[in-house]
């Protein structure tokens, strides 16, 4: 069982599809064990993009970033990591498969919706940078099952 961590950008909240995407990870069986709507601050983006802010992109990138709220989930599931990367499609959306979620939604990379963790070491560090251990949650869904 694996943890990883998705950032909606804002670009999925403007689009009004945060609902899909949540839905299409629930759907394949994944399980959503923290979320939370937040606002990036410059800090909180530095560290989240830390190997990426000395790059040409990363002042475009962070101010987008920070245009408005974006929705961090935590999902967890067998292979979650990747899983929920193959689901996503490909950073540039130009490459991204329809029926992929940046296949299907991203314009460009710039604007490309979606962030997943790409590795178990980011993916446990992500996590922890975005939720509080009280804010994970363990249920069953034995209601359902
Ligand atoms: S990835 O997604 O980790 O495999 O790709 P990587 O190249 O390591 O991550 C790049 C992140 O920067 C975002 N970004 C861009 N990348 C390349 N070129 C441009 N112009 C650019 N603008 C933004 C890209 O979306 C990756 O961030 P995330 O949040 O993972 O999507």
């Amino acid at each position: 069982m694996q943890r990883t961590l998705i950032l909606l950008k804002p670009d999925a909240v403007q689009k009004s599809v945060m609902g899909d995407i949540l839905a299409r990870f629930e759907r394949k069986g994944l399980k959503v064990v923290g979320l939370k709507m937040l606002q990036m601050d410059q800090a909180l983006c530095d560290d989240h993009y830390s190997e990426h802010v000395t790059k040409g992109f990363y002042k475009f990138m962070s101010a987008f970033m920070m245009s408005g709220p974006i929705v961090a989930a935590a999902i967890e599931g067998h292979d979650a990591i990747k899983v929920v990367r193959t689901m996503c499609g490909a950073t540039n959306p130009a490459d991204a498969l329809p029926g992929t979620i940046r296949g299907d939604y991203a314009k460009n990379i710039d604007n490309n919706i979606i962030h997943s963790s790409d590795s178990e070491e980011s993916a446990a560090k992500e996590v922890a940078r975005f939720f509080k251990e009280n804010e994970l949650f363990a249920y069953s869904r034995s209601l359902v099952d």
